[in-house]
C-alpha cells in the first residue's frame, strides 16, 4: 500500500515513515519544511520526499492521483500554543484552511483513509483526570482550537462521504528514535525535556521553570509524556486497522503517568550525570496545572502498548540524539 505523509520531514512525522517503512509501506512525503528538515531526506531512505504545501492543491491532487496512494497520515501543522494566542490567523490558514484543502484533494482522488494529528490541546482546562476521549473540548488556545475543527470536519466528511479516519490526540511527545540519527529539533526550541537536556550539554544557559505554585505535590506542572516511537507505532497500528475496516474514531495517546517539571529535571540529572542550572519562573499563560491521559480505549480497541514509556528511557534517547546533534540537524 502507498500512503502519503504530510509533514514527514518533522519530528513526530519522520518517526513515523521509519516505522511505516519498516513494516513494508511505500511512502510519500510531502513536507513545505516550514517546520521540517531537509536532513531527514538524507537519513530516511526508503521513502520519496517531494518539497511542497498541503495548500497546493493541484499538487496535491496530482500526487495522489499518480501514486496511487490510498491512505494520508496528515502531520503537516504548526504546532505551538503560544505561537497560535499570538498569531491566530496563521495557525486557521495552516491547521483548519490548508487541512480542509488536503480532504479536498483526497476526496477528488477517492483517497479513503486518513489518520489525523489531534492533540491534548483540544480538550483545554481539564475537568476530570486522568483524560478520557468523551471529556469536554474546550481549547484554551488557538492551536487546539484548529485540531478540533479539523477533527469535526473529519466526522461530518465521514458520514457523507467515502472517508475513513482515526484521529490521534498526542499528549507530550518527546524522546527520539533509539538509532540516535532521527531527533527533535524545533527552532526555536520551547519544549521541556530538549530544553532541559541543552541546558544539561551548556548550550542553553540555564532551564527556567515556569510556575512553582501550581497545586500539584511539589508546585510544578504534571504533563504526560509519551516516547516519539510509541506515537509513530500507533499510527502503524491506526492505519492498519483502519484498512481492516475498522471504524472511525478518536484516541488518546499517552502513557497515563504525570511527571512535574522538577521531576523530569532530576531524572534528566541522573541520565546526563551532569548538574543543570535552573531558574524558579512565572507561570505561562494558559498552562493546565495537570494533563494525564487515559488510553484505555486505544489499548482495548487496537491493542496498543507503548514500548518506551519509562521516563528515563525517553530522556536517555533525547540525550543520546542532542550529543549527536549538538546544534540540530545540518540542514544543507
Ligand atoms: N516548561 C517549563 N520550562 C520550559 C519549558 C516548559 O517549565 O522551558 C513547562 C511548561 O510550563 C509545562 C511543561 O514544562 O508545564 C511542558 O511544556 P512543553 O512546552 O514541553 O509542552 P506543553 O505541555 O506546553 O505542550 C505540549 C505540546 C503542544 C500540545 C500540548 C497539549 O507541545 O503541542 O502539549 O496540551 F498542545
Amino acid at each position: 500500500m502507498h500512503v502519503l505523509v504530510t509533514g514527514g520531514a518533522g519530528y513526530i512525522g519522520s518517526h513515523t515513515v521509519r516505522e511505516l517503512l519498516k513494516v513494508g509501506y511505500r511512502v510519500t512525503v510531502l513536507d513545505n519544511l516550514s517546520r521540517g528538515h531537509k536532513a531527514v531526506a538524507r537519513i530516511i531512505s526508503g521513502a520519496e520526499f517531494i518539497w511542497g504545501d498541503i495548500g497546493e492543491r493541484e499538487l496535491v491532487e496530482e500526487i495522489l492521483r499518480t501514486r496511487e496512494i490510498q491512505a494520508v497520515l496528515h502531520f503537516a501543522a504548526l504546532s505551538l500554543v503560544g505561537e497560535s494566542v499570538a498569531d491566530p490567523a496563521r495557525y486557521y490558514q495552516n491547521n483548519v484552511v490548508k487541512g480542509i484543502i488536503l480532504l479536498e484533494a483526497m476526496r477528488a482522488a477517492e483517497v479513503p483513509y486518513f489518520i489525523f494529528s489531534s492533540s491534548a490541546a483540544v480538550y483545554g482546562e481539564p475537568v476530570t483526570v486522568p483524560i478520557d476521549e468523551e471529556h469536554l473540548c474546550r481549547p484554551t488556545n488557538p492551536y487546539g482550537a484548529t485540531k478540533l475543527v479539523v477533527e469535526e470536519a473529519l466526522r461530518w466528511y465521514a458520514t457523507a462521504y467515502r472517508l475513513k479516519y482515526i484521529s490521534l490526540r498526542y499528549f507530550n511527545a518527546a524522546g527520539a528514535d533509539s538509532s540516535g540519527d532521527l531527533g527533535e529539533d524545533h527552532r526555536p526550541e520551547t519544549h521541556l525535556i530538549p530544553v532541559v537536556l541543552q541546558a544539561a550539554l551548556g548550550v542553553r544557559r540555564e532551564v527556567t521553570i515556569y510556575g512553582t505554585d501550581y497545586p500539584t505535590p511539589d508546585g510544578t506542572c504534571l504533563r504526560d509524556y509519551i516516547h516519539v516511537t510509541d506515537l509513530a507505532k500507533a499510527h502503524v497500528l491506526a492505519l492498519q486497522a483502519l484498512v481492516a475496516g475498522h471504524p472511525s474514531s478518536v484516541y488518546n495517546l499517552g502513557n497515563e503517568r504525570g511527571y512535574s517539571v522538577r521531576e523530569i529535571i532530576r531524572t534528566a540529572e541522573q541520565v546526563t550525570g551532569r548538574k543543570i542550572p535552573v531558574v524558579e519562573g512565572f507561570r505561562r499563560p494558559g498552562d493546565p496545572a495537570v494533563l494525564v491521559a487515559s488510553t484505555r480505549r486505544m489499548k482495548e480497541a487496537l491493542g496498543w502498548r507503548p514500548q518506551y514509556s519509562e521516563l528515563a528511557t525517553i530522556i536517555s534517547t533525547a540525550w543520546h540524539w542532542l550529543q549527536r546533534h549538538t546544534e540540530g540537524y545540518a540542514d544543507i
